[in-house]
């Protein structure tokens, strides 16, 4: 694999290799099976991988957060490269080769900027927008990969792209889980070790609400996942709602629940000063 730092290489090699379709994997380092899990599917279907390592400030609203973000590259180059073939890439940049300029573009999501994250996050899809639609232009990928660890987010990139009119496919692919269930992510190694093992009651209790739908209506499986997750000492619930997954509106009722839509319970959790989401499905018919 090739690991280039600067827009001009990156275009260079590229076009050079001639390959097509491109694929890209957008993603902030500190990998681990679940970024690797994007990686080779993009691996499968393209003849040319772009993984992007960027840890993008613009979509930090706590500033404590960005610093501490954990970054490792030797071992994300590490796993990549078990992953990888020789002609693909690996493309790391600094801030002046995403952000020459400052970048003030304003995006407007309607309903998307309206719920769960982005209520909780001020300012945080703004920044997504403005680093994948400025990794779409200098990479021009025709396929780009995103999980649905980050549900939301999927819904936003879509939106992006309806909105620009870019050609590039979204690939959204399932969470993966440890062997707990507690959903992978980068921030899991930032847990001290007795939240870390508390922790898998996330998924638990969203699996238990995603079986309670068929006798319990929304406002008591509301409150029985706020209840469980309160009641872990340190762990203290952000939001759970329930939402389709396209305009992500969440559903107060069970008779708003539309046959042939797809809905998921999604949530955000602090634990101790670390901030997990993670979401399921709920099947309601
Ligand atoms: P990051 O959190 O590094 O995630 C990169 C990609 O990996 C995202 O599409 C995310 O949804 C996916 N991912 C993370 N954990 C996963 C898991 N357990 N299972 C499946 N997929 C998982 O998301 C971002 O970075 C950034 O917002 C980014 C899109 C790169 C823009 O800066």
């Amino acid at each position: 694999m090739n690991v280039i730092s600067t827009v001009a290489d990156l275009q260079k090699t590229i076009s050079e290799q001639g390959q097509n379709p491109v694929g890209l994997v957008p993603t902030m380092g500190a990998l681990h099976p679940g970024h690797l899990s994007l990686v080779q599917s993009a691996v499968t279907e393209c003849p040319l991988v772009v993984v992007s390592i960027f840890v993008n400030p613009t979509q930090f609203n706590d500033k404590n957060d960005l610093k501490n973000y954990p970054r490792d590259m030797e071992s994300d180059l590490g796993m990549l490269s078990a992953v990888l073939r020789p002609g693909d890439i690996v493309f790391t940049p600094s801030e002046d080769e995403i952000y020459p300029g400052e970048d003030n573009r304003q995006f407007s999501f309607g309903n998307l900027d309206n719920v769960m994250e982005a209520l909780h996050r001020p300012g945080h899809f703004n920044g997504v927008a403005q680093v994948v639609s400025r990794l779409f232009s200098i990479v021009k990928p025709d396929l780009a990969w995103f999980g649905l660890k980050d549900f939301q987010q999927v819904a936003v990139i879509k939106e992006l792209v309806r909105q620009t009119g870019d050609k590039v496919k979204i690939i959204p692919r399932p969470v993966i889980r440890e062997k707990d269930g507690l959903a992978m992510s980068s921030r899991n190694s930032l847990l001290d070790p007795e939240l870390r093992k508390k922790a898998p009651v996330i998924y638990r209790t969203l699996s238990a609400a995603a079986a309670m739908i068929g006798g319990k209506d929304i406002p008591e499986i509301k409150s029985f996942v706020e209840n469980e997750i309160n009641s872990e000492n340190d762990f203290s619930i952000e939001y759970f709602e329930i939402a389709d997954d396209e305009k992500l509106i969440p559903v107060k009722n069970k008779s708003e629940m539309e046959k042939g839509k797809h809905y998921y319970g999604c949530i955000a959790v602090k634990a101790g000063n670390i901030r997990l989401i993670d979401n399921i499905e709920i099947k309601h018919f």
